[in-house]
């Protein structure tokens, strides 16, 4: 009810009361097409009969039980995505921001593990202009967007400092002997959805590398299959340090996790970084029935398809509104040349969930498990809100 719940989202009039696969129902019984999955969190889609199940069972075991002890649940999770991405160690929390300041604080300890003896200066960590990482008050920082750091939120922390993607030339001039840690997204989600050049991310993740830090990739938004791998730096051949994952990873319980190996793996001890939610086992079982759903042979074979669909279906309608398609899995981006938001709203009228990033980008991020003729369908409403908008 407007007024009660705090208005920080500024969100549409509109109230869900019901879903199935990458479909929803509003209180009048009305149905849309789901491109937006809570923004990329509902993977396997709405009322998934394996993931419930799950959930379902966990509930009657255990809900929570706090990291004074461990859980069979917890432990279990934990080995199969350390197997699955080839990472030796994973911190697991409740959101993305979480997620990344956790990543951050490896990273300062790592750094200062470094240099402690020469003066203890390895503290800056580098990530990209139009990144977005949370917003907590470290991961605003490490946001490379000015507008997210206004006077309002002031004092921000120190040691941060940005490079432009895809440009060679500032790799070199920007790693030394001062820098912990390189923080990059594959494809930056509230950028705009850019697609990071893979040569670029190559060159400067050795670079990183070669000047001492370490590599950390924010899969928040690109991990958990939705870019059509498991994660997009794992395909890329980026060897991070650190991936930072959430959104998906537990289907739609609140869940984020610093998964990592290589030189970070011995810098967090007992202490170091902790959360009472962190690890719960109910997270824990939905993080379990995704990533098995995931590991099943023709999982990323449908993501990869629906997004080549949406794409080739995109670029065929040949309207002069569409500037430019973007798409890696079912991460997709439209520049258009009227009001994201507007167009967002006309599809909303219409019976579409789609969302925006940057400032000319309508974004597609719908359940995994998203149909080809579900697909289709939001595509002739959103086809008509562009002509209508
Ligand atoms: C790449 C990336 N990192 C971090 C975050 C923050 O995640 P959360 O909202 O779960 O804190 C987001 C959220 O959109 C994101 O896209």
């Amino acid at each position: 009810m407007a007024g009660i719940v705090a208005n920080n989202y500024g969100s549409f009039n509109v109230t869900f009361v019901g879903g199935n696969g990458a479909e929803l129902t509003d209180t009048n019984g009305k149905k849309y097409i789901d491109f937006v999955s809570g923004i990329g969190v509902n993977c396997l889609g709405h009322n998934n009969p394996i993931l419930v199940e799950a959930l379902t069972a966990q509930i009657k075991k255990q809900i929570h039980i706090g990291n004074y002890y461990t859980s069979d649940t917890n432990i279990a999770f934990a080995e199969e995505l350390t197997k699955a991405t080839g990472m030796k160690r994973v911190y697991f929390c409740n959101s993305g921001a979480e997620a990344n300041e956790a990543a951050i604080k490896l990273a300062r300890k790592y750094g200062w593990l470094m240099s402690k003896d020469n003066g203890g200066n390895r503290k800056t960590i580098v990530s990209l202009n139009h990144s977005f990482h949370g917003r907590s008050i470290a991961t605003l920082k490490a946001t490379g967007q000015e507008k997210f750091h206004p006077d309002c939120f002031a004092p921000y922390p120190e040691g941060f400092k940005y490079i432009e993607p895809n440009d060679f030339s500032a790799i070199e001039k920007t790693f030394d002997d001062s820098v912990c840690a390189f923080l990059m997204e594959c494809v930056q989600g509230e950028g705009g959805v850019n697609l990071v050049d893979e040569k670029w991310a190559k060159a400067a993740c050795d670079a990183a590398r070669k000047a001492g830090a370490l590599v950390i990739i924010d899969e928040v938004q690109t991990g958990m299959g939705r870019t059509g791998t498991l994660f997009a730096s794992l395909a890329m051949g980026l060897n991070p340090d650190v991936i930072t994952a959430a959104k998906g990873i537990a289907g739609g319980v609140p869940m984020g996790a610093c998964i990592f190996g290589g030189k970070a793996e011995d810098v967090f001890v007992a202490g170091d970084h902790q959360s009472t939610f962190g690890g719960n086992p109910l997270a824990c079982a939905g993080g379990r029935a995704v990533l098995a759903e995931m590991l099943k042979p023709a999982f990323f074979e449908h993501v990869n398809k629906v997004g080549k669909l949406i794409k080739e279906t995109v670029l065929s309608w040949n309207m002069k509104c569409i500037t430019e398609v973007r798409a890696k899995g079912l991460m997709i981006g439209i520049d258009i040349t009227q009001s994201p938001g507007d167009v967002q709203k006309k599809c909303l009228e219409n019976g579409l969930c789609v969302s925006t990033a940057g400032t000319k980008t309508v974004r597609f991020l719908p359940p995994l498990i998203i149909t080809e003729s579900q697909a289709l369908e939001g595509l002739k409403i959103f086809k008509a809100a562009l002509e209508s908008v």
